[in-house]
């Protein structure tokens, strides 16, 4: 029986094409692995920057002493592509001189958004008929807490929200009792 002989220059080409299908390959999986880890990997990296975030909420002069009002701000953990949804609100209570009381907007019992009314000076949530003082404190109805509120700070004429890091049971959430001191972060 005879063998094929292989000529040393058609082995060094087939060694040459083999390593350049390994090159292209690899770099295919390359160009492919980034935007996946980058999707896996990125919320993870992104929650822990923006967790730290302090964000504006607007200057002190906007929220006049002893109202209460409505206040927005930008979602840190979004996106330009979120669009209005970025847009978040929340309460904002000024108790006096660098007291504030910055409330989530989402009722404790399931999370509908709850409306202030001054005359009453009650959050009335339109949902279950949940009601809060003005202080956040529970009131009546389904809610089994308080509203949740954030960390607050005031740096130079505005006022700063820590908006990334959400007010659960876990972080700052509380049960203010009527006339009690206001969160600071
Ligand atoms: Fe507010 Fe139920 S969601 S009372």
């Amino acid at each position: 029986m005879e063998h094929p002989t292989t000529q040393p220059s058609q082995h060094s080409r087939r060694t040459f094409l083999f390593k350049l299908a390994l090159l292209a390959n690899g770099a295919v999986g390359a160009v492919l692995a980034v935007p996946i880890l980058g999707y896996i990997l990125g919320p993870v990296f992104k929650r822990g920057r923006s967790y730290e975030y302090w964000i504006p909420l607007g200057f002190l002069h906007q929220f006049p002493e002893g109202e209460t009002r409505l206040a927005h701000f930008h979602n840190p953990d979004g996106s330009p592509a979120d669009g209005q949804t970025r847009t978040l609100p929340c309460w904002v209570r000024h108790i006096k001189q660098n007291q504030f009381q910055v409330f989530a907007i989402n009722c404790a019992h399931m999370g509908c958004p709850v409306h202030w009314f001054p005359q009453s000076k009650l959050f009335m949530c339109p949902c279950h008929g949940g009601v809060y003082y003005q202080d956040g404190a529970r009131a009546a109805g389904p809610p089994p807490r308080g509203l949740f509120e954030y960390k607050y700070k005031i740096v130079g004429d505005r006022l700063m929200i820590r908006a990334g890091q959400l007010p659960t049971l876990a972080t700052h959430a509380s049960i203010a009792a009527p006339g009690s001191s206001p969160c600071q972060g």
